[in-house]
């Protein structure tokens, strides 16, 4: 099988390489990276991605194109607008219709940011509150890629893992943090889903031999404070939890909008595939085993 990861020097792309590396898979990225091996990593100007990479689709034909190209920064989507846009809805856009053109199957990473109601999990049709540029630019992706190639795969997701290219992740900063014995601030009142890259990538093959497509939550099945989330972690990596303390994340008029209750249900998945996702300590484990690994 053939397989293309668009942005293989991200946290979610470059995992993906290591873990898919059986098959014929190839990453396509503005940049090399540490966390990827040269000959795997094809640089484009995504700038001209229709024409550069369609050239090379024409030959190397992929049966799955994965998109986890995004600009994930919050404050840089509200600073830069048009980067915004061009990163996490005009790159997705191309992608799509380069995909429908080599009828390769198109999995679209989209977000979980898009739930500010106090609910404790969120199925794929409820009402999304899109409070910032991040939220919108993916939002209008999701709609824009289902509606130009109907063999599209939206993955709604909340993803944990290390990104091993100098711009720590979430969970390398929690382990850092907490290896050294430094204090840790963690939201109580920021909730998520999140799930391992690695268990995700596995779901994401299932999802291709089962050819689903439309939106799809992919996730872990329970939610979690960032709080509770850093004592689970803590407790599983054996770290002393004395320097996590809870902190409230508390918007004003200057600062991002942020969504808070951002749990995902998992229920169409489950049915979809015949198969449990991960609950938290399930997806703890597979990163503290990786993290054993040390690779
Ligand atoms: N991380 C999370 O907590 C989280 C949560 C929910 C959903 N997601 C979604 O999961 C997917 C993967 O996220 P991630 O955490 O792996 O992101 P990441 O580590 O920031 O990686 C993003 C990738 O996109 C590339 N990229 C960004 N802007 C680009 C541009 N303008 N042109 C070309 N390439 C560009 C990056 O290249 P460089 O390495 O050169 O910058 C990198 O390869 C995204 O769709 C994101 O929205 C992430």
């Amino acid at each position: 099988m053939k397989i293309a990861v668009i942005g293989g020097t991200g946290l979610l792309g470059s995992n993906l390489i290591k873990l898919f590396k059986n098959y014929d898979v190839r990453a396509f990225s503005r940049n090399h990276s540490v966390n990827i091996e040269e000959n795997v990593n094809n640089l484009i100007d995504f700038s001209n991605i229709t024409i550069e990479l369609g050239t090379y689709f024409n030959s190397w034909c992929p049966d799955l194109i994965i998109n986890t190209v995004a600009l994930v920064d919050l404050q840089k989507c509200e600073d830069d607008l048009p980067l915004a846009n061009f990163s996490n809805y005009e790159i997705s856009i191309n992608l799509a219709e380069l995909a429908k053109k080599n009828n390769s199957y198109f999995i679209h990473v989209s977000t979980d940011h898009y739930y500010n109601d106090g609910k404790y999990r969120h199925n794929e049709n409820e009402n999304v509150s899109l409070l910032n540029n991040y939220a919108k630019t993916k939002y209008k992706a999701e709609e824009a890629v289902l509606n130009i190639y109907k063999k599209s795969l939206i993955v709604r997701t909340n993803i944990i893992g290390f990104r091993k290219n100098g711009k720590e992740s979430f969970f390398e900063w929690l382990i850092n943090n907490m290896s050294k014995e430094l204090n840790i601030n963690l939201y109580e009142n920021f909730f998520t889903s999140p799930i391992s890259v690695n268990l995700l990538g596995g779901i994401l093959l299932k999802c291709y031999k089962k050819c689903l497509v439309g939106i799809y939550n992919i996730s872990s099945c329970e939610s979690i404070s960032k709080y509770d989330f850093g004592m689970k972690v803590s407790k599983r990596f054996s770290f002393d939890n004395k320097k996590i303390k809870k902190t409230i994340l508390i918007q004003n008029e200057s600062s991002i909008q942020r969504a808070l209750t951002l749990g995902l249900n998992t229920s169409k998945i489950e049915k979809d595939l015949d198969l449990k996702m991960p609950k938290i300590e399930e997806v703890i484990d597979s990163l503290y085993y990786e993290y054993k690994k040390g690779d």
